[in-house]
């Protein structure tokens, strides 16, 4: 499964990157507005720090609009995913943009008739949110195993993309469910990062260390 990181923050993406853990990342215009500045200069930067997919999404809502940004969006790199609403123009704009060899997602999905809808429009990638269906008293991940059983059953190639991820158990069914990424926000990462066991281990390694140097004073590993 692979993970990509949901933000536009760089220092952020910077981290996790240095750590080797990014296959890509996901943007859209909340999480531009929430750090700031010019979103200009954050696309240019994410495009450079990161190799793999990096979605940055249009805001116009009618298809000419959609197709002008997305074609502006792509001139950032060449691992540019344009990221279109689930609506009639969005799914017009993933048709037109796929055929010209620009790859698309399709967000805010929260149906698997959405999903499947986006992938005859050619969509590389399916953003069904599940921490929102969640809020609302319904269960975000048996939307990840309806898609995923529908497009197993006619071998799409579109790609699961499971977002709105709001905690580690998410991310844990998500791979047991076999969705092919998940874009999590630092926050989630971090947390999945850590294990009370792990610091508490490190602790005791290093007092034991501590009292092994205090009988010989000059050992160094
Ligand atoms: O990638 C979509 C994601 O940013 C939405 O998350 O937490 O606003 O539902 P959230």
């Amino acid at each position: 499964m692979k993970i990509f990181l949901d933000t536009a923050n760089l220092e952020s993406i910077r981290t996790f990157n240095d750590m080797g853990l990014l296959d890509g990342i996901t943007t859209n215009p909340s999480l531009m507005s929430k750090e700031g500045g010019n979103p200009k200069d954050a696309m240019e930067e994410i495009t450079k720090i990161i190799k793999g997919d990096v979605s940055l999404e249009v805001v116009s809502t009618e298809y000419s609009g959609m197709m002008e940004e997305g074609k502006r969006l792509r001139k950032y790199g060449d691992n540019v995913v344009v990221k279109v609403p689930m609506t009639p123009d969005g799914l017009k704009a993933c048709k037109s943009l796929s055929s010209e060899g620009i790859p698309v997602n399709v967000t805010l999905i929260f149906s698997p008739n959405q999903a499947l809808l986006a992938a005859k429009s050619g969509a590389r990638y399916v953003s069904p949110f599940i921490g929102r269906l969640d809020d609302i008293g319904q269960d975000g991940m048996h939307l990840i195993k309806e898609i995923k059983e529908i497009f197993s059953n006619y071998n799409f190639g579109t790609k699961i993309l499971v977002a709105s991820i709001r905690h580690p158990v998410h991310v844990v069914e998500a791979a047991k469910i076999g969705a092919d990424v998940v874009t999590l926000p630092p926050a989630v990462l971090n947390k999945m990062l850590s294990h009370p066991l792990t610091k508490i281990g490190l602790e005791n390694f290093l007092a034991d260390w501590e009292k092994l140097k205090a009988g010989n004073p000059d050992i160094k590993i």
